[in-house]
């Protein structure tokens, strides 16, 4: 068993999830259980390839050879009983600059383009930043699950000038893996509409509780024609540092376009490391990653029983995937302002606004639990005695 428990100082690595707490919340003075990396230390085997590569004291131009997208096809199989053919992959220099050129690639300024909102808030960014139209297609609580409206999917996918669905499987922050009946739903509706599905399956990896990751792609040979998956090696194993991620395309015209404008942005190059990461993690990961779904499991557990115990108005749905808990606050009847101020201000913990992730997000916020226990608990307690 890895040690999740350890406490690993991250203060003086310039990391996203310390430092920039001061711009997020005003002070530094939270603990941090934000940005979606873990506190946790990268498998073995990724340290010792990075550290290896590192001491050789040449760092020049790199190319990525066979064994990188070698990697991919065997962890796909390995991971989601889905066979990649090789020539399908194509690196990408992170998920969201792969989205950006898919949606530069595959729409025209002013199309639409369809979103489930609360989202990563990326999401809106990379469509109203390339002066495209955002479409909300807001999911629907249902005691905590949220579902897709497909009537209202169905609608919007018909409209003419809608050309593009960026599906979240599973999805940040509602933590849904989605099932198979659903994709399938999704896939019946978008191919009927001609709209392309760009597949963000970042968090794949991290199913748990017994749900399944199924990639959209691995559905039936016409959705696979129909879409991109865009996939990383970054949350699952804690590297999201290196950038570095891929696309898996069996349709030839997609993943040529893909390339076009990548290679038209010049950003097809990458890394030195990322070759190096992604092929560690990915061929000597597998029992780390165990060990990690484990221990998360346990703290989403761990959360529910202290929330149940001593905050019992606090709940969440437990997350069928990834290490994010979308934290239902409205039992307070607080302005989302008030519920921020308290937890920054009273309880000093660092939780992402729901709201960021668009006004379906209001009296919720976002809770990290990608970090020892004992933080974790300390963070609750904070927020229990805050309270008193
Ligand atoms: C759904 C989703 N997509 C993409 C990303 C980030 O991808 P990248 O760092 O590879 O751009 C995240 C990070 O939290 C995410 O949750």
């Amino acid at each position: 068993m890895y040690d999740f428990d350890k406490h690993i100082e991250r203060a003086g690595t310039n990391a996203y999830k310390l430092d920039l707490r001061q711009r997020y919340f005003g002070t530094d003075d939270v603990i941090p259980l934000w940005v979606a990396d873990m506190d946790f230390a990268a498998p073995p085997a990724v340290q010792e390839a990075i550290q290896k590569r590192a001491a050789h004291e040449i760092y020049g131009y790199t190319i990525r050879k066979e064994e990188f997208t070698a990697a991919i096809a065997d962890w796909c199989k390995y991971k989601h009983n889905w066979l990649v053919n090789e020539s399908w992959i194509e690196y990408s220099p992170g998920v969201v600059p792969a989205l950006a050129f898919s949606v530069l690639a595959f729409s025209a300024p002013g199309d639409g383009i369809i979103i489930n909102t609360p989202v990563y808030p990326p999401f809106y960014s990379v469509i109203a930043d390339n002066g495209r139209k955002v479409i909300k297609n807001s999911l629907v609580n249902t005691d905590g699950r949220y579902e897709i409206d497909f009537d209202l999917l169905e609608r919007q996918a018909a409209q003419k000038d809608t050309t593009i669905f960026i599906l979240c499987s599973p999805h940040n922050p509602v933590g849904r893996a989605w099932t198979r009946e659903e994709l399938l739903k999704i896939h019946e509706i978008c191919s009927k509409h001609n709209v392309l599905v760009l597949a963000d399956e970042i968090h794949s990896d991290l199913a748990l509780f017994g749900h399944q990751h199924i990639p959209f792609a691995s559905l039936n040979e016409a959705a696979a024609m129909n879409s991109i998956s865009f996939m990383a090696p970054s949350k699952t194993f804690n590297i999201a540092g290196f950038s570095t991620s891929y696309v898996v395309a069996s349709n030839p015209k997609l993943l040529e376009g893909y390339r076009a404008t990548q290679n038209r942005l010049q950003l097809h190059m990458g890394h030195l490391f990322s070759g190096v990461a992604l092929t560690a993690a990915y061929n000597h990961g597998r029992e780390w990653l165990k060990d990690l779904s484990a221990y998360i499991e346990a703290n989403i557990n761990f959360v529910e029983q202290y929330l149940k115990e001593n905050l019992p108005e606090l709940h969440f749905y437990k997350p069928e995937a990834t290490y994010l808990i979308w934290l239902n606050f409205k039992a307070w009847n607080l302005p989302q302002s008030d519920v921020k101020t308290f937890l920054i201000e009273k309880a000093k913990v660092g939780l992402n606004d729901g709201l960021s992730f668009g006004k379906e997000g209001e009296g919720f916020m976002r809770m990290n639990v990608a970090s020892p226990r004992a933080v974790l608990q300390q963070a609750l307690e904070q927020i229990k005695a805050a309270k008193l």
